[in-house]
């Protein structure tokens, strides 16, 4: 007998991101040295004092369930920071801690959207988010930006979107695959046209450490007073403190959100990882140099991209405000043939400029932008180098 799987996981794709990434190392197992710009994750250890918190933690005794929501002084230490730094008071109960951001996103869809439901979603967008809207039953709208706008979703483009049926906003600032950031102005405007037709909105904010340049981060809640009452806010440890592996996200949400989200969780996974929480805490509540210290070096790297990309005839990308993702336009290069092979989409580009020069990146399409591949800076700038000298090669 085979055990056919459900309607609702037949119809979730896997992570194409994920999936570059698992080539790349097929190529790197078979001997050969790839340059993997495919990577959404900081090529950092994650700094010392965080290890030995955990370390800490473990020798103390917190190996054992915690409250399902996280550790109190981990929340509290959350709702501080954004106090600090954004002027907002959320409470503690309004925090809930989960195993990473992408699970904090779960089950704010699980928790806010019905069946029939539509959550529109501004494309180019991060793989994940569609899939999960996908499982609660709601419909995600794709609605597509233009790199003339820097990819961002215009309070025009937000409103001929809406329907009956619309719910949601998903704002990812600042972006991933695009490195957009919105001004505090574009954010208002946002947030306008989403009281006047009633939605709320789901605020990723997991890139707001990484800004660059003249660039400012505006956390979305903040722009409009009561805001904050039709807006989630994702964030989590993952990229500032490069601890992907530690499995800690959370959202920042209303009284009653939070509360049906922890009983949610509760059922679903109970706590996320002790240790990691107190991993987490220190993070948040330690020294932030090394925060700083890996955002120059991305900052540094990224001014090397822009300049690599500009130096090669056809090739563009937006300005890279934030995250660390060059969001390369390589249609000019689509529709020939490449060591005689034809290459037609995005995907095909990248799955050749892999096979034939061994730097993996992530085509466009599987952030719904066809005709782009995108470029993670998370990477050391000799492998930036080789990667991008292998790139002009490719195009020559
Ligand atoms: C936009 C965005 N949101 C959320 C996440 C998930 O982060 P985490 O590793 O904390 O689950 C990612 C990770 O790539 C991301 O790029």
């Amino acid at each position: 007998m085979s055990i056919e799987v459900s309607k609702i996981v037949q119809a979730v794709e896997p992570s194409a991101t994920l999936a570059m990434s698992a080539k790349a190392k097929e190529l790197v197992a078979a001997g050969h040295k790839v340059y993997n710009l495919s990577v959404g994750e900081p090529d950092f250890k994650t700094p010392q004092h965080i290890i030995d918190a955990a370390v800490e933690a473990m020798n103390a005794g917190h190996t054992h369930y915690t409250p399902a929501t996280g550790i109190l002084p981990l929340k509290e230490a959350i709702v501080a920071d954004f106090q600090t730094r954004f002027g907002l008071t959320y409470k503690p109960t309004q925090c809930v801690v989960s195993n990473g951001a992408k699970h904090a996103l779960h089950n704010a869809f699980f928790a806010t959207l019905n069946p029939g439901d539509e959550a529109i979603l501004p494309a180019p967008c991060w793989v994940s988010y569609a899939e999960l809207i996908k499982l609660t039953g709601a419909t995600p709208k794709i609605v597509a930006t233009t790199q003339e706008t820097g990819f961002k979703l215009t309070p025009d483009a937000f409103r001929a979107a809406i329907t009956p049926k619309t719910r949601m906003l998903l704002l990812c600032n600042p972006s991933n695959p695009t490195g957009s950031c919105y001004t505090k102005e574009e954010l208002e405007a946002l947030a306008d046209v989403a009281v006047e037709n009633d939605l709320f909105v789901i605020a990723d904010e997991i890139y707001e450490r990484l800004v660059y340049g003249d660039a400012t981060f505006t956390s979305f809640p903040t722009v409009r007073d009561g805001l904050q009452d039709r807006v989630i806010v994702i964030n989590g440890v993952s990229k500032t403190y490069a601890m992907t592996g530690w499995r800690i996200g959370w959202l920042l949400a209303p009284d009653n959100v939070a509360k049906k989200v922890a009983s949610l969780q509760s059922q679903e996974t109970s706590n996320p990882c002790s240790i990691s929480q107190y991993a987490a805490l220190a993070g948040i509540t330690g020294d932030q140099a090394p925060v700083e210290a890996m955002k120059a070096e991305f900052a540094k790297r990224r001014e090397y991209v822009t300049q690599r990309i500009a130096d090669i005839p056809g090739l563009s990308a937006p300005a890279m405000d934030g995250a660390f993702y060059a969001f390369m336009n390589i249609q000019n290069f689509l529709g020939r043939k490449y060591g005689g092979v034809q290459v037609d989409t995005d995907k095909d580009w990248c799955l050749e400029l892999l096979q034939q020069k061994k730097v993996a990146t992530v085509f466009g399409s599987a952030f719904f932008a066809e005709g782009y591949a995108r470029a993670s800076f998370a990477a050391s700038m000799e492998t930036l180098e080789n990667a991008f000298d292998a790139i002009a090669d490719f195009v020559k």
